[in-house]
C-alpha cells in the first residue's frame, strides 16, 4: 500500500496535498509518511511474532531524530556505525541497551562512548578492533559484549558498491578465520562473547543468499557451541530490498520466511538490521522545476533539487520514479531531470516522459532511505527541509539550513 497517492489530480502524502507542503516549507523538501514508516516496522513485528527477536533499524538509512523517535517508541532497537549515530539515538529517546554497533573503523573514543552508554553489542569486524576494544573496556572497567561480524562469502546479487559479504569486501572477519578469533576472544578478560553477526549487502530482492548466509552462520554457531562457546544471539543483518522501478521484492514476511525456517527450534535471540526496507518507500523528495531548457540533443527539466540532496542516481546510477505532482498538462516531452550543481553527473533521472511546465512540482519517489542521510552542502547549497505527514497534518522535523549555518565554523587567517 502506498501512502503517496493522487487525489483529484494532485499527489498527496497521506491526507496532505504536496503543493501545500511546498507552499508552506519551500523546495527541495523531503516528505515522509508517518503511517508508511510505522507500517513497515509493524510488518517485521508480525513476521517475528512469537520469537525472541529485535529489529535494529539501521540509522544510516535516515537518521532524522523524529524518525528515530517514532521507531524507538514502537520498540525498535538500532544499528549504528558511529558515535554520532549513537548520540542521535539517545537524543531521540532510543534505548542504548537495544543498540548494536557495526562498522570497520570504530575509534577509541567511540568505543568509550558506547561502553559508557551500555550498548547491547559491538559487532567486531577485525582482530585489531577486538584487541582495541578489550583494552578500552579494561581501562573503563567494563566488559564489552561482542559479536564477530563474519563474512559468509555469499553473493547477494546486487550493485557492487552495496555488496558487503564477499571475500574481497572490507567488511567482517573471513569465515575461515572466525573460529580462531572466537577462541582468542574467549581468552580476553574484558570482552563477553554474546553473539555472531553478518550482513551481506543491500537492496536484496531474493532471500536465497541471505538464507544461505544464515546457514553458514548456524554451522559456525554449532561448532562454537561444541567448543563451549555458547552464543546468545544471531544478528542476520539488513539488506531487504524495495521497489524503486519495476522490481518485485518479496514482502517482509516473504523475505524472512526462508531465513526463519532455518532457525526453527533455535534458542538464540534473533536480530535484523533493516534500513531501506523501513524508510525507503516512506519518503519522497519534493522539488520544483526552475527552467525547461530545450538543448540541441536533449530536453532538460532543471529542478531545484540536485545530487547534493539525493546522491543515489549520480553515485549508483540508481533509478527513482519521478512523478508530476499535478496532473494538468497533457503534452508529454522526454526530459533529462537535472539539478543546478556544476557536474554532468548531477541528474535525478534520464529520459523521463513528463507533461510539465516551468514552476511545476515533481516528486522524486522512494527517497526515504539514503537520501537526506547522504546529502551534502556541495556548491554551498543548504540542505533541504524535512517534513513528516501524519494524516492531514504536516510537521517540520528538520528546518531548511540557512546559508549562514554553512560557513559559521569557518575562519579567515589573521
Ligand atoms: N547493517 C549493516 C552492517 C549495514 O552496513 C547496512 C547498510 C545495513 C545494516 C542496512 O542495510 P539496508 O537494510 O538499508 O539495505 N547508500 C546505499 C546503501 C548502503 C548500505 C550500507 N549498509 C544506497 O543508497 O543504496
Amino acid at each position: 500500500m502506498s501512502f503517496f497517492v493522487y487525489r483529484d489530480g494532485t499527489l498527496c502524502a497521506e491526507g496532505v496535498p504536496l503543493p501545500q507542503i511546498a507552499a508552506a516549507h519551500g523546495t527541495p523538501c523531503y516528505v515522509y509518511s508517518r503511517a508508511a514508516l510505522l507500517a513497515r516496522l509493524e510488518e517485521f513485528r508480525q513476521a517475528l511474532a512469537g520469537r525472541d527477536a529485535l529489529v535494529c533499524y539501521a540509522v544510516k538509512a535516515n537518521s532524522n531524530l523524529a524518525i528515530l523517535n517514532l521507531f524507538a517508541r514502537a520498540g525498535a532497537g538500532f544499528d549504528i556505525v558511529s558515535g554520532g549515530e549513537l548520540a542521535r539515538v539517545v537524543a531521540a529517546g532510543g534505548d542504548p541497551s537495544r543498540v548494536v554497533f557495526s562498522g570497520v573503523g570504530k575509534s577509541a573514543d567511540e568505543m568509550r562512548q558506547a561502553l559508557a552508554m551500555g550498548i547491547f553489542c559491538f559487532n567486531v569486524e577485525s582482530a585489531a578492533e577486538l584487541e582495541r576494544l578489550n583494552d578500552i573496556a579494561g581501562q573503563v572497567v567494563k566488559r564489552a559484549s561482542i559479536a564477530l561480524r563474519v563474512n559468509p562469502d555469499v553473493d547477494p546479487k546486487t550493485h557492487p558498491y552495496i555488496s558487503t559479504g564477499l571475500r574481497g569486501n572490507k567488511f567482517g572477519v573471513a569465515y575461515g578465520e572466525a573460529l580462531a578469533l572466537y577462541r582468542h576472544a574467549r581468552a580476553l578478560p574484558h570482552v563477553d562473547i554474546a553473539g555472531i553477526a553478518c550482513h551481506i549487502g543491500s537492496q536484496l530482492l531474493d532471500p536465497a543468499p541471505a538464507a544461505e548466509a544464515a546457514d553458514k552462520i548456524l554451522t559456525l554457531t554449532d561448532r562454537l557451541a561444541a567448543e563451549g562457546i555458547a552464543l546468545r544471539h544471531l544478528d542476520l543483518g539488513g539488506g531487504i530490498g524495495i521497489r524503486y522501478r519495476d522490481e518485485t521484492p518479496p514482502s517482509v514476511a516473504g523475505y524472512l520466511a526462508p531465513i526463519l525456517a532455518k532457525l526453527a527450534g533455535r534458542k538464540e535471540k534473533i536480530l535484523f538490521e533493516p534500513g531501506r526496507a523501513l524508510v525507503g518507500n516512506a519518503g519522497i523528495l519534493l522539488t520544483r522545476i526552475e527552467h525547461l531548457k530545450h538543448g540541441e540533443e536533449k530536453n532538460f527539466a532543471i529542478v531545484d533539487a540536485a545530487m547534493n540532496d539525493l546522491m543515489r542516481p549520480a553515485l549508483y546510477d540508481a533509478w527513482h520514479d519521478i512523478l508530476p505532482v499535478g496532473q494538468g498538462a497533457s503534452d508529454t516531452t522526454e526530459y533529462e531531470v537535472v539539478g543546478p550543481v556544476c557536474e554532468s553527473g548531477d541528474f535525478l533521472g534520464h529520459a523521463r516522459a513528463l507533461a510539465v511546465a516551468e514552476g511545476d512540482l515533481l516528486s522524486i519517489m522512494s527517497a526515504g532511505a539514503y537520501g537526506m542521510a547522504m546529502s551534502s552542502n556541495y556548491n554551498t547549497r543548504p540542505r533541504a527541509a524535512e517534513v513528516i505527514v501524519d494524516g492531514d497534518q504536516a510537521f517540520v522535523v528538520r528546518e531548511r539550513e540557512t546559508i549562514e549555518q554553512l560557513f559559521a565554523g569557518e575562519r579567515v587567517l589573521p
